[in-house]
């Protein structure tokens, strides 16, 4: 049995910057939020995942390999998981160098770093609760419970979203007044449930999920459609014809958000 969700404001804006910028800076660092900010984006999307000692920090995959130094740093004898290094060792790599030179030497960010940085600018922010494998319940509570403290009486909380759904269960039972997305990379039978059951405000599909169907399935139940990753022209205005509240991009030098 799911109830409907109660139809809020929806305060953010259309487009956002996914993973800080794209691919035109190392993805999940503070560079890449300001590239992104420099193209006039004004909400971002990063992922979030813990350190072994339960410092939220910002890093795609489980590995550092491919997105830091940390093969030549550490050594091939140290875990390459990032969630199994203390934060004392992870604030130390070198996220930039992979990238391009310009980028050389920039730190992995801490979450509270990026928030701040949102925090000072007045920019939103969607945080993708990304667990080390196994540690959902973990990092959805721990990630919640210091976007709660860093957004205090912010005017607009960030958005909290992710692919698992006990991930999104701890954030509810941590932080219930921190709006939630359900991640969606296939609409496999019951999502619209799932999405309800957790409370969420929005559903972010994989684009090509939207369609009239889908789309209407969402907005009977009051729920926000966001989509990832929309690189084209096209796939833009299919997913804002449909309807749809949100984008996230990579091509921030193709859509600008103030048009
Ligand atoms: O949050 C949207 C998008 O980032 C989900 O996929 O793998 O890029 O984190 P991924
Ligand atoms: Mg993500």
């Amino acid at each position: 049995m799911t109830t409907k969700n109660t139809v809020c404001a929806w305060p953010y804006p259309r487009w956002i910057a996914h993973r800080g910028a794209g691919k035109l800076a190392p993805e999940n660092t503070l560079a890449a939020f300001r590239v992104g900010a420099g193209y006039g984006y004004r909400m971002f999307e990063c992922d979030v995942k813990l350190s072994q000692d339960g410092v939220p920090f910002l890093l795609h995959d489980d590995s550092l390999l491919r997105t830091t130094n940390a093969c030549e740093a550490l050594g091939a004898q140290a875990s390459a998981v990032g969630g199994e290094q203390p934060w004392s060792v992870l604030s130390q790599l070198d996220a930039g160098s992979w990238h391009s030179r310009p980028f050389a030497g920039e730190p992995l960010p801490s979450f509270e770093e990026i928030a701040r940085f949102c925090l000072h600018n007045a920019y939103f922010l969607n945080i993708e609760i990304k667990p080390t494998t196994g540690l959902d319940c973990q990092t959805g509570a721990v990630v919640a419970q210091h976007a709660a403290r860093l957004w205090q009486g912010a005017l607009t909380p960030p958005l909290l979203s992710s692919f698992q759904s006990d991930a999104l269960a701890a954030a509810r039972a941590a932080q219930p007044e921190l709006p939630r997305a359900l991640l969606l990379d296939t609409l496999q039978s019951g999502w619209l449930e799932t999405a309800l059951t957790l409370g969420c405000v929005a559903v972010v599909c994989n684009q090509a999920l939207w369609d009239k169907s889908s789309v209407t399935q969402a907005q009977n139940a009051d729920l926000r459609c966001l989509s990832y990753s929309v690189n084209d022209e096209l796939a833009a205005k299919r997913l804002i014809d449909l309807g749809t509240d949100a984008i996230i991009t990579d091509r921030i030098d193709l859509f600008s958000p103030a048009r």
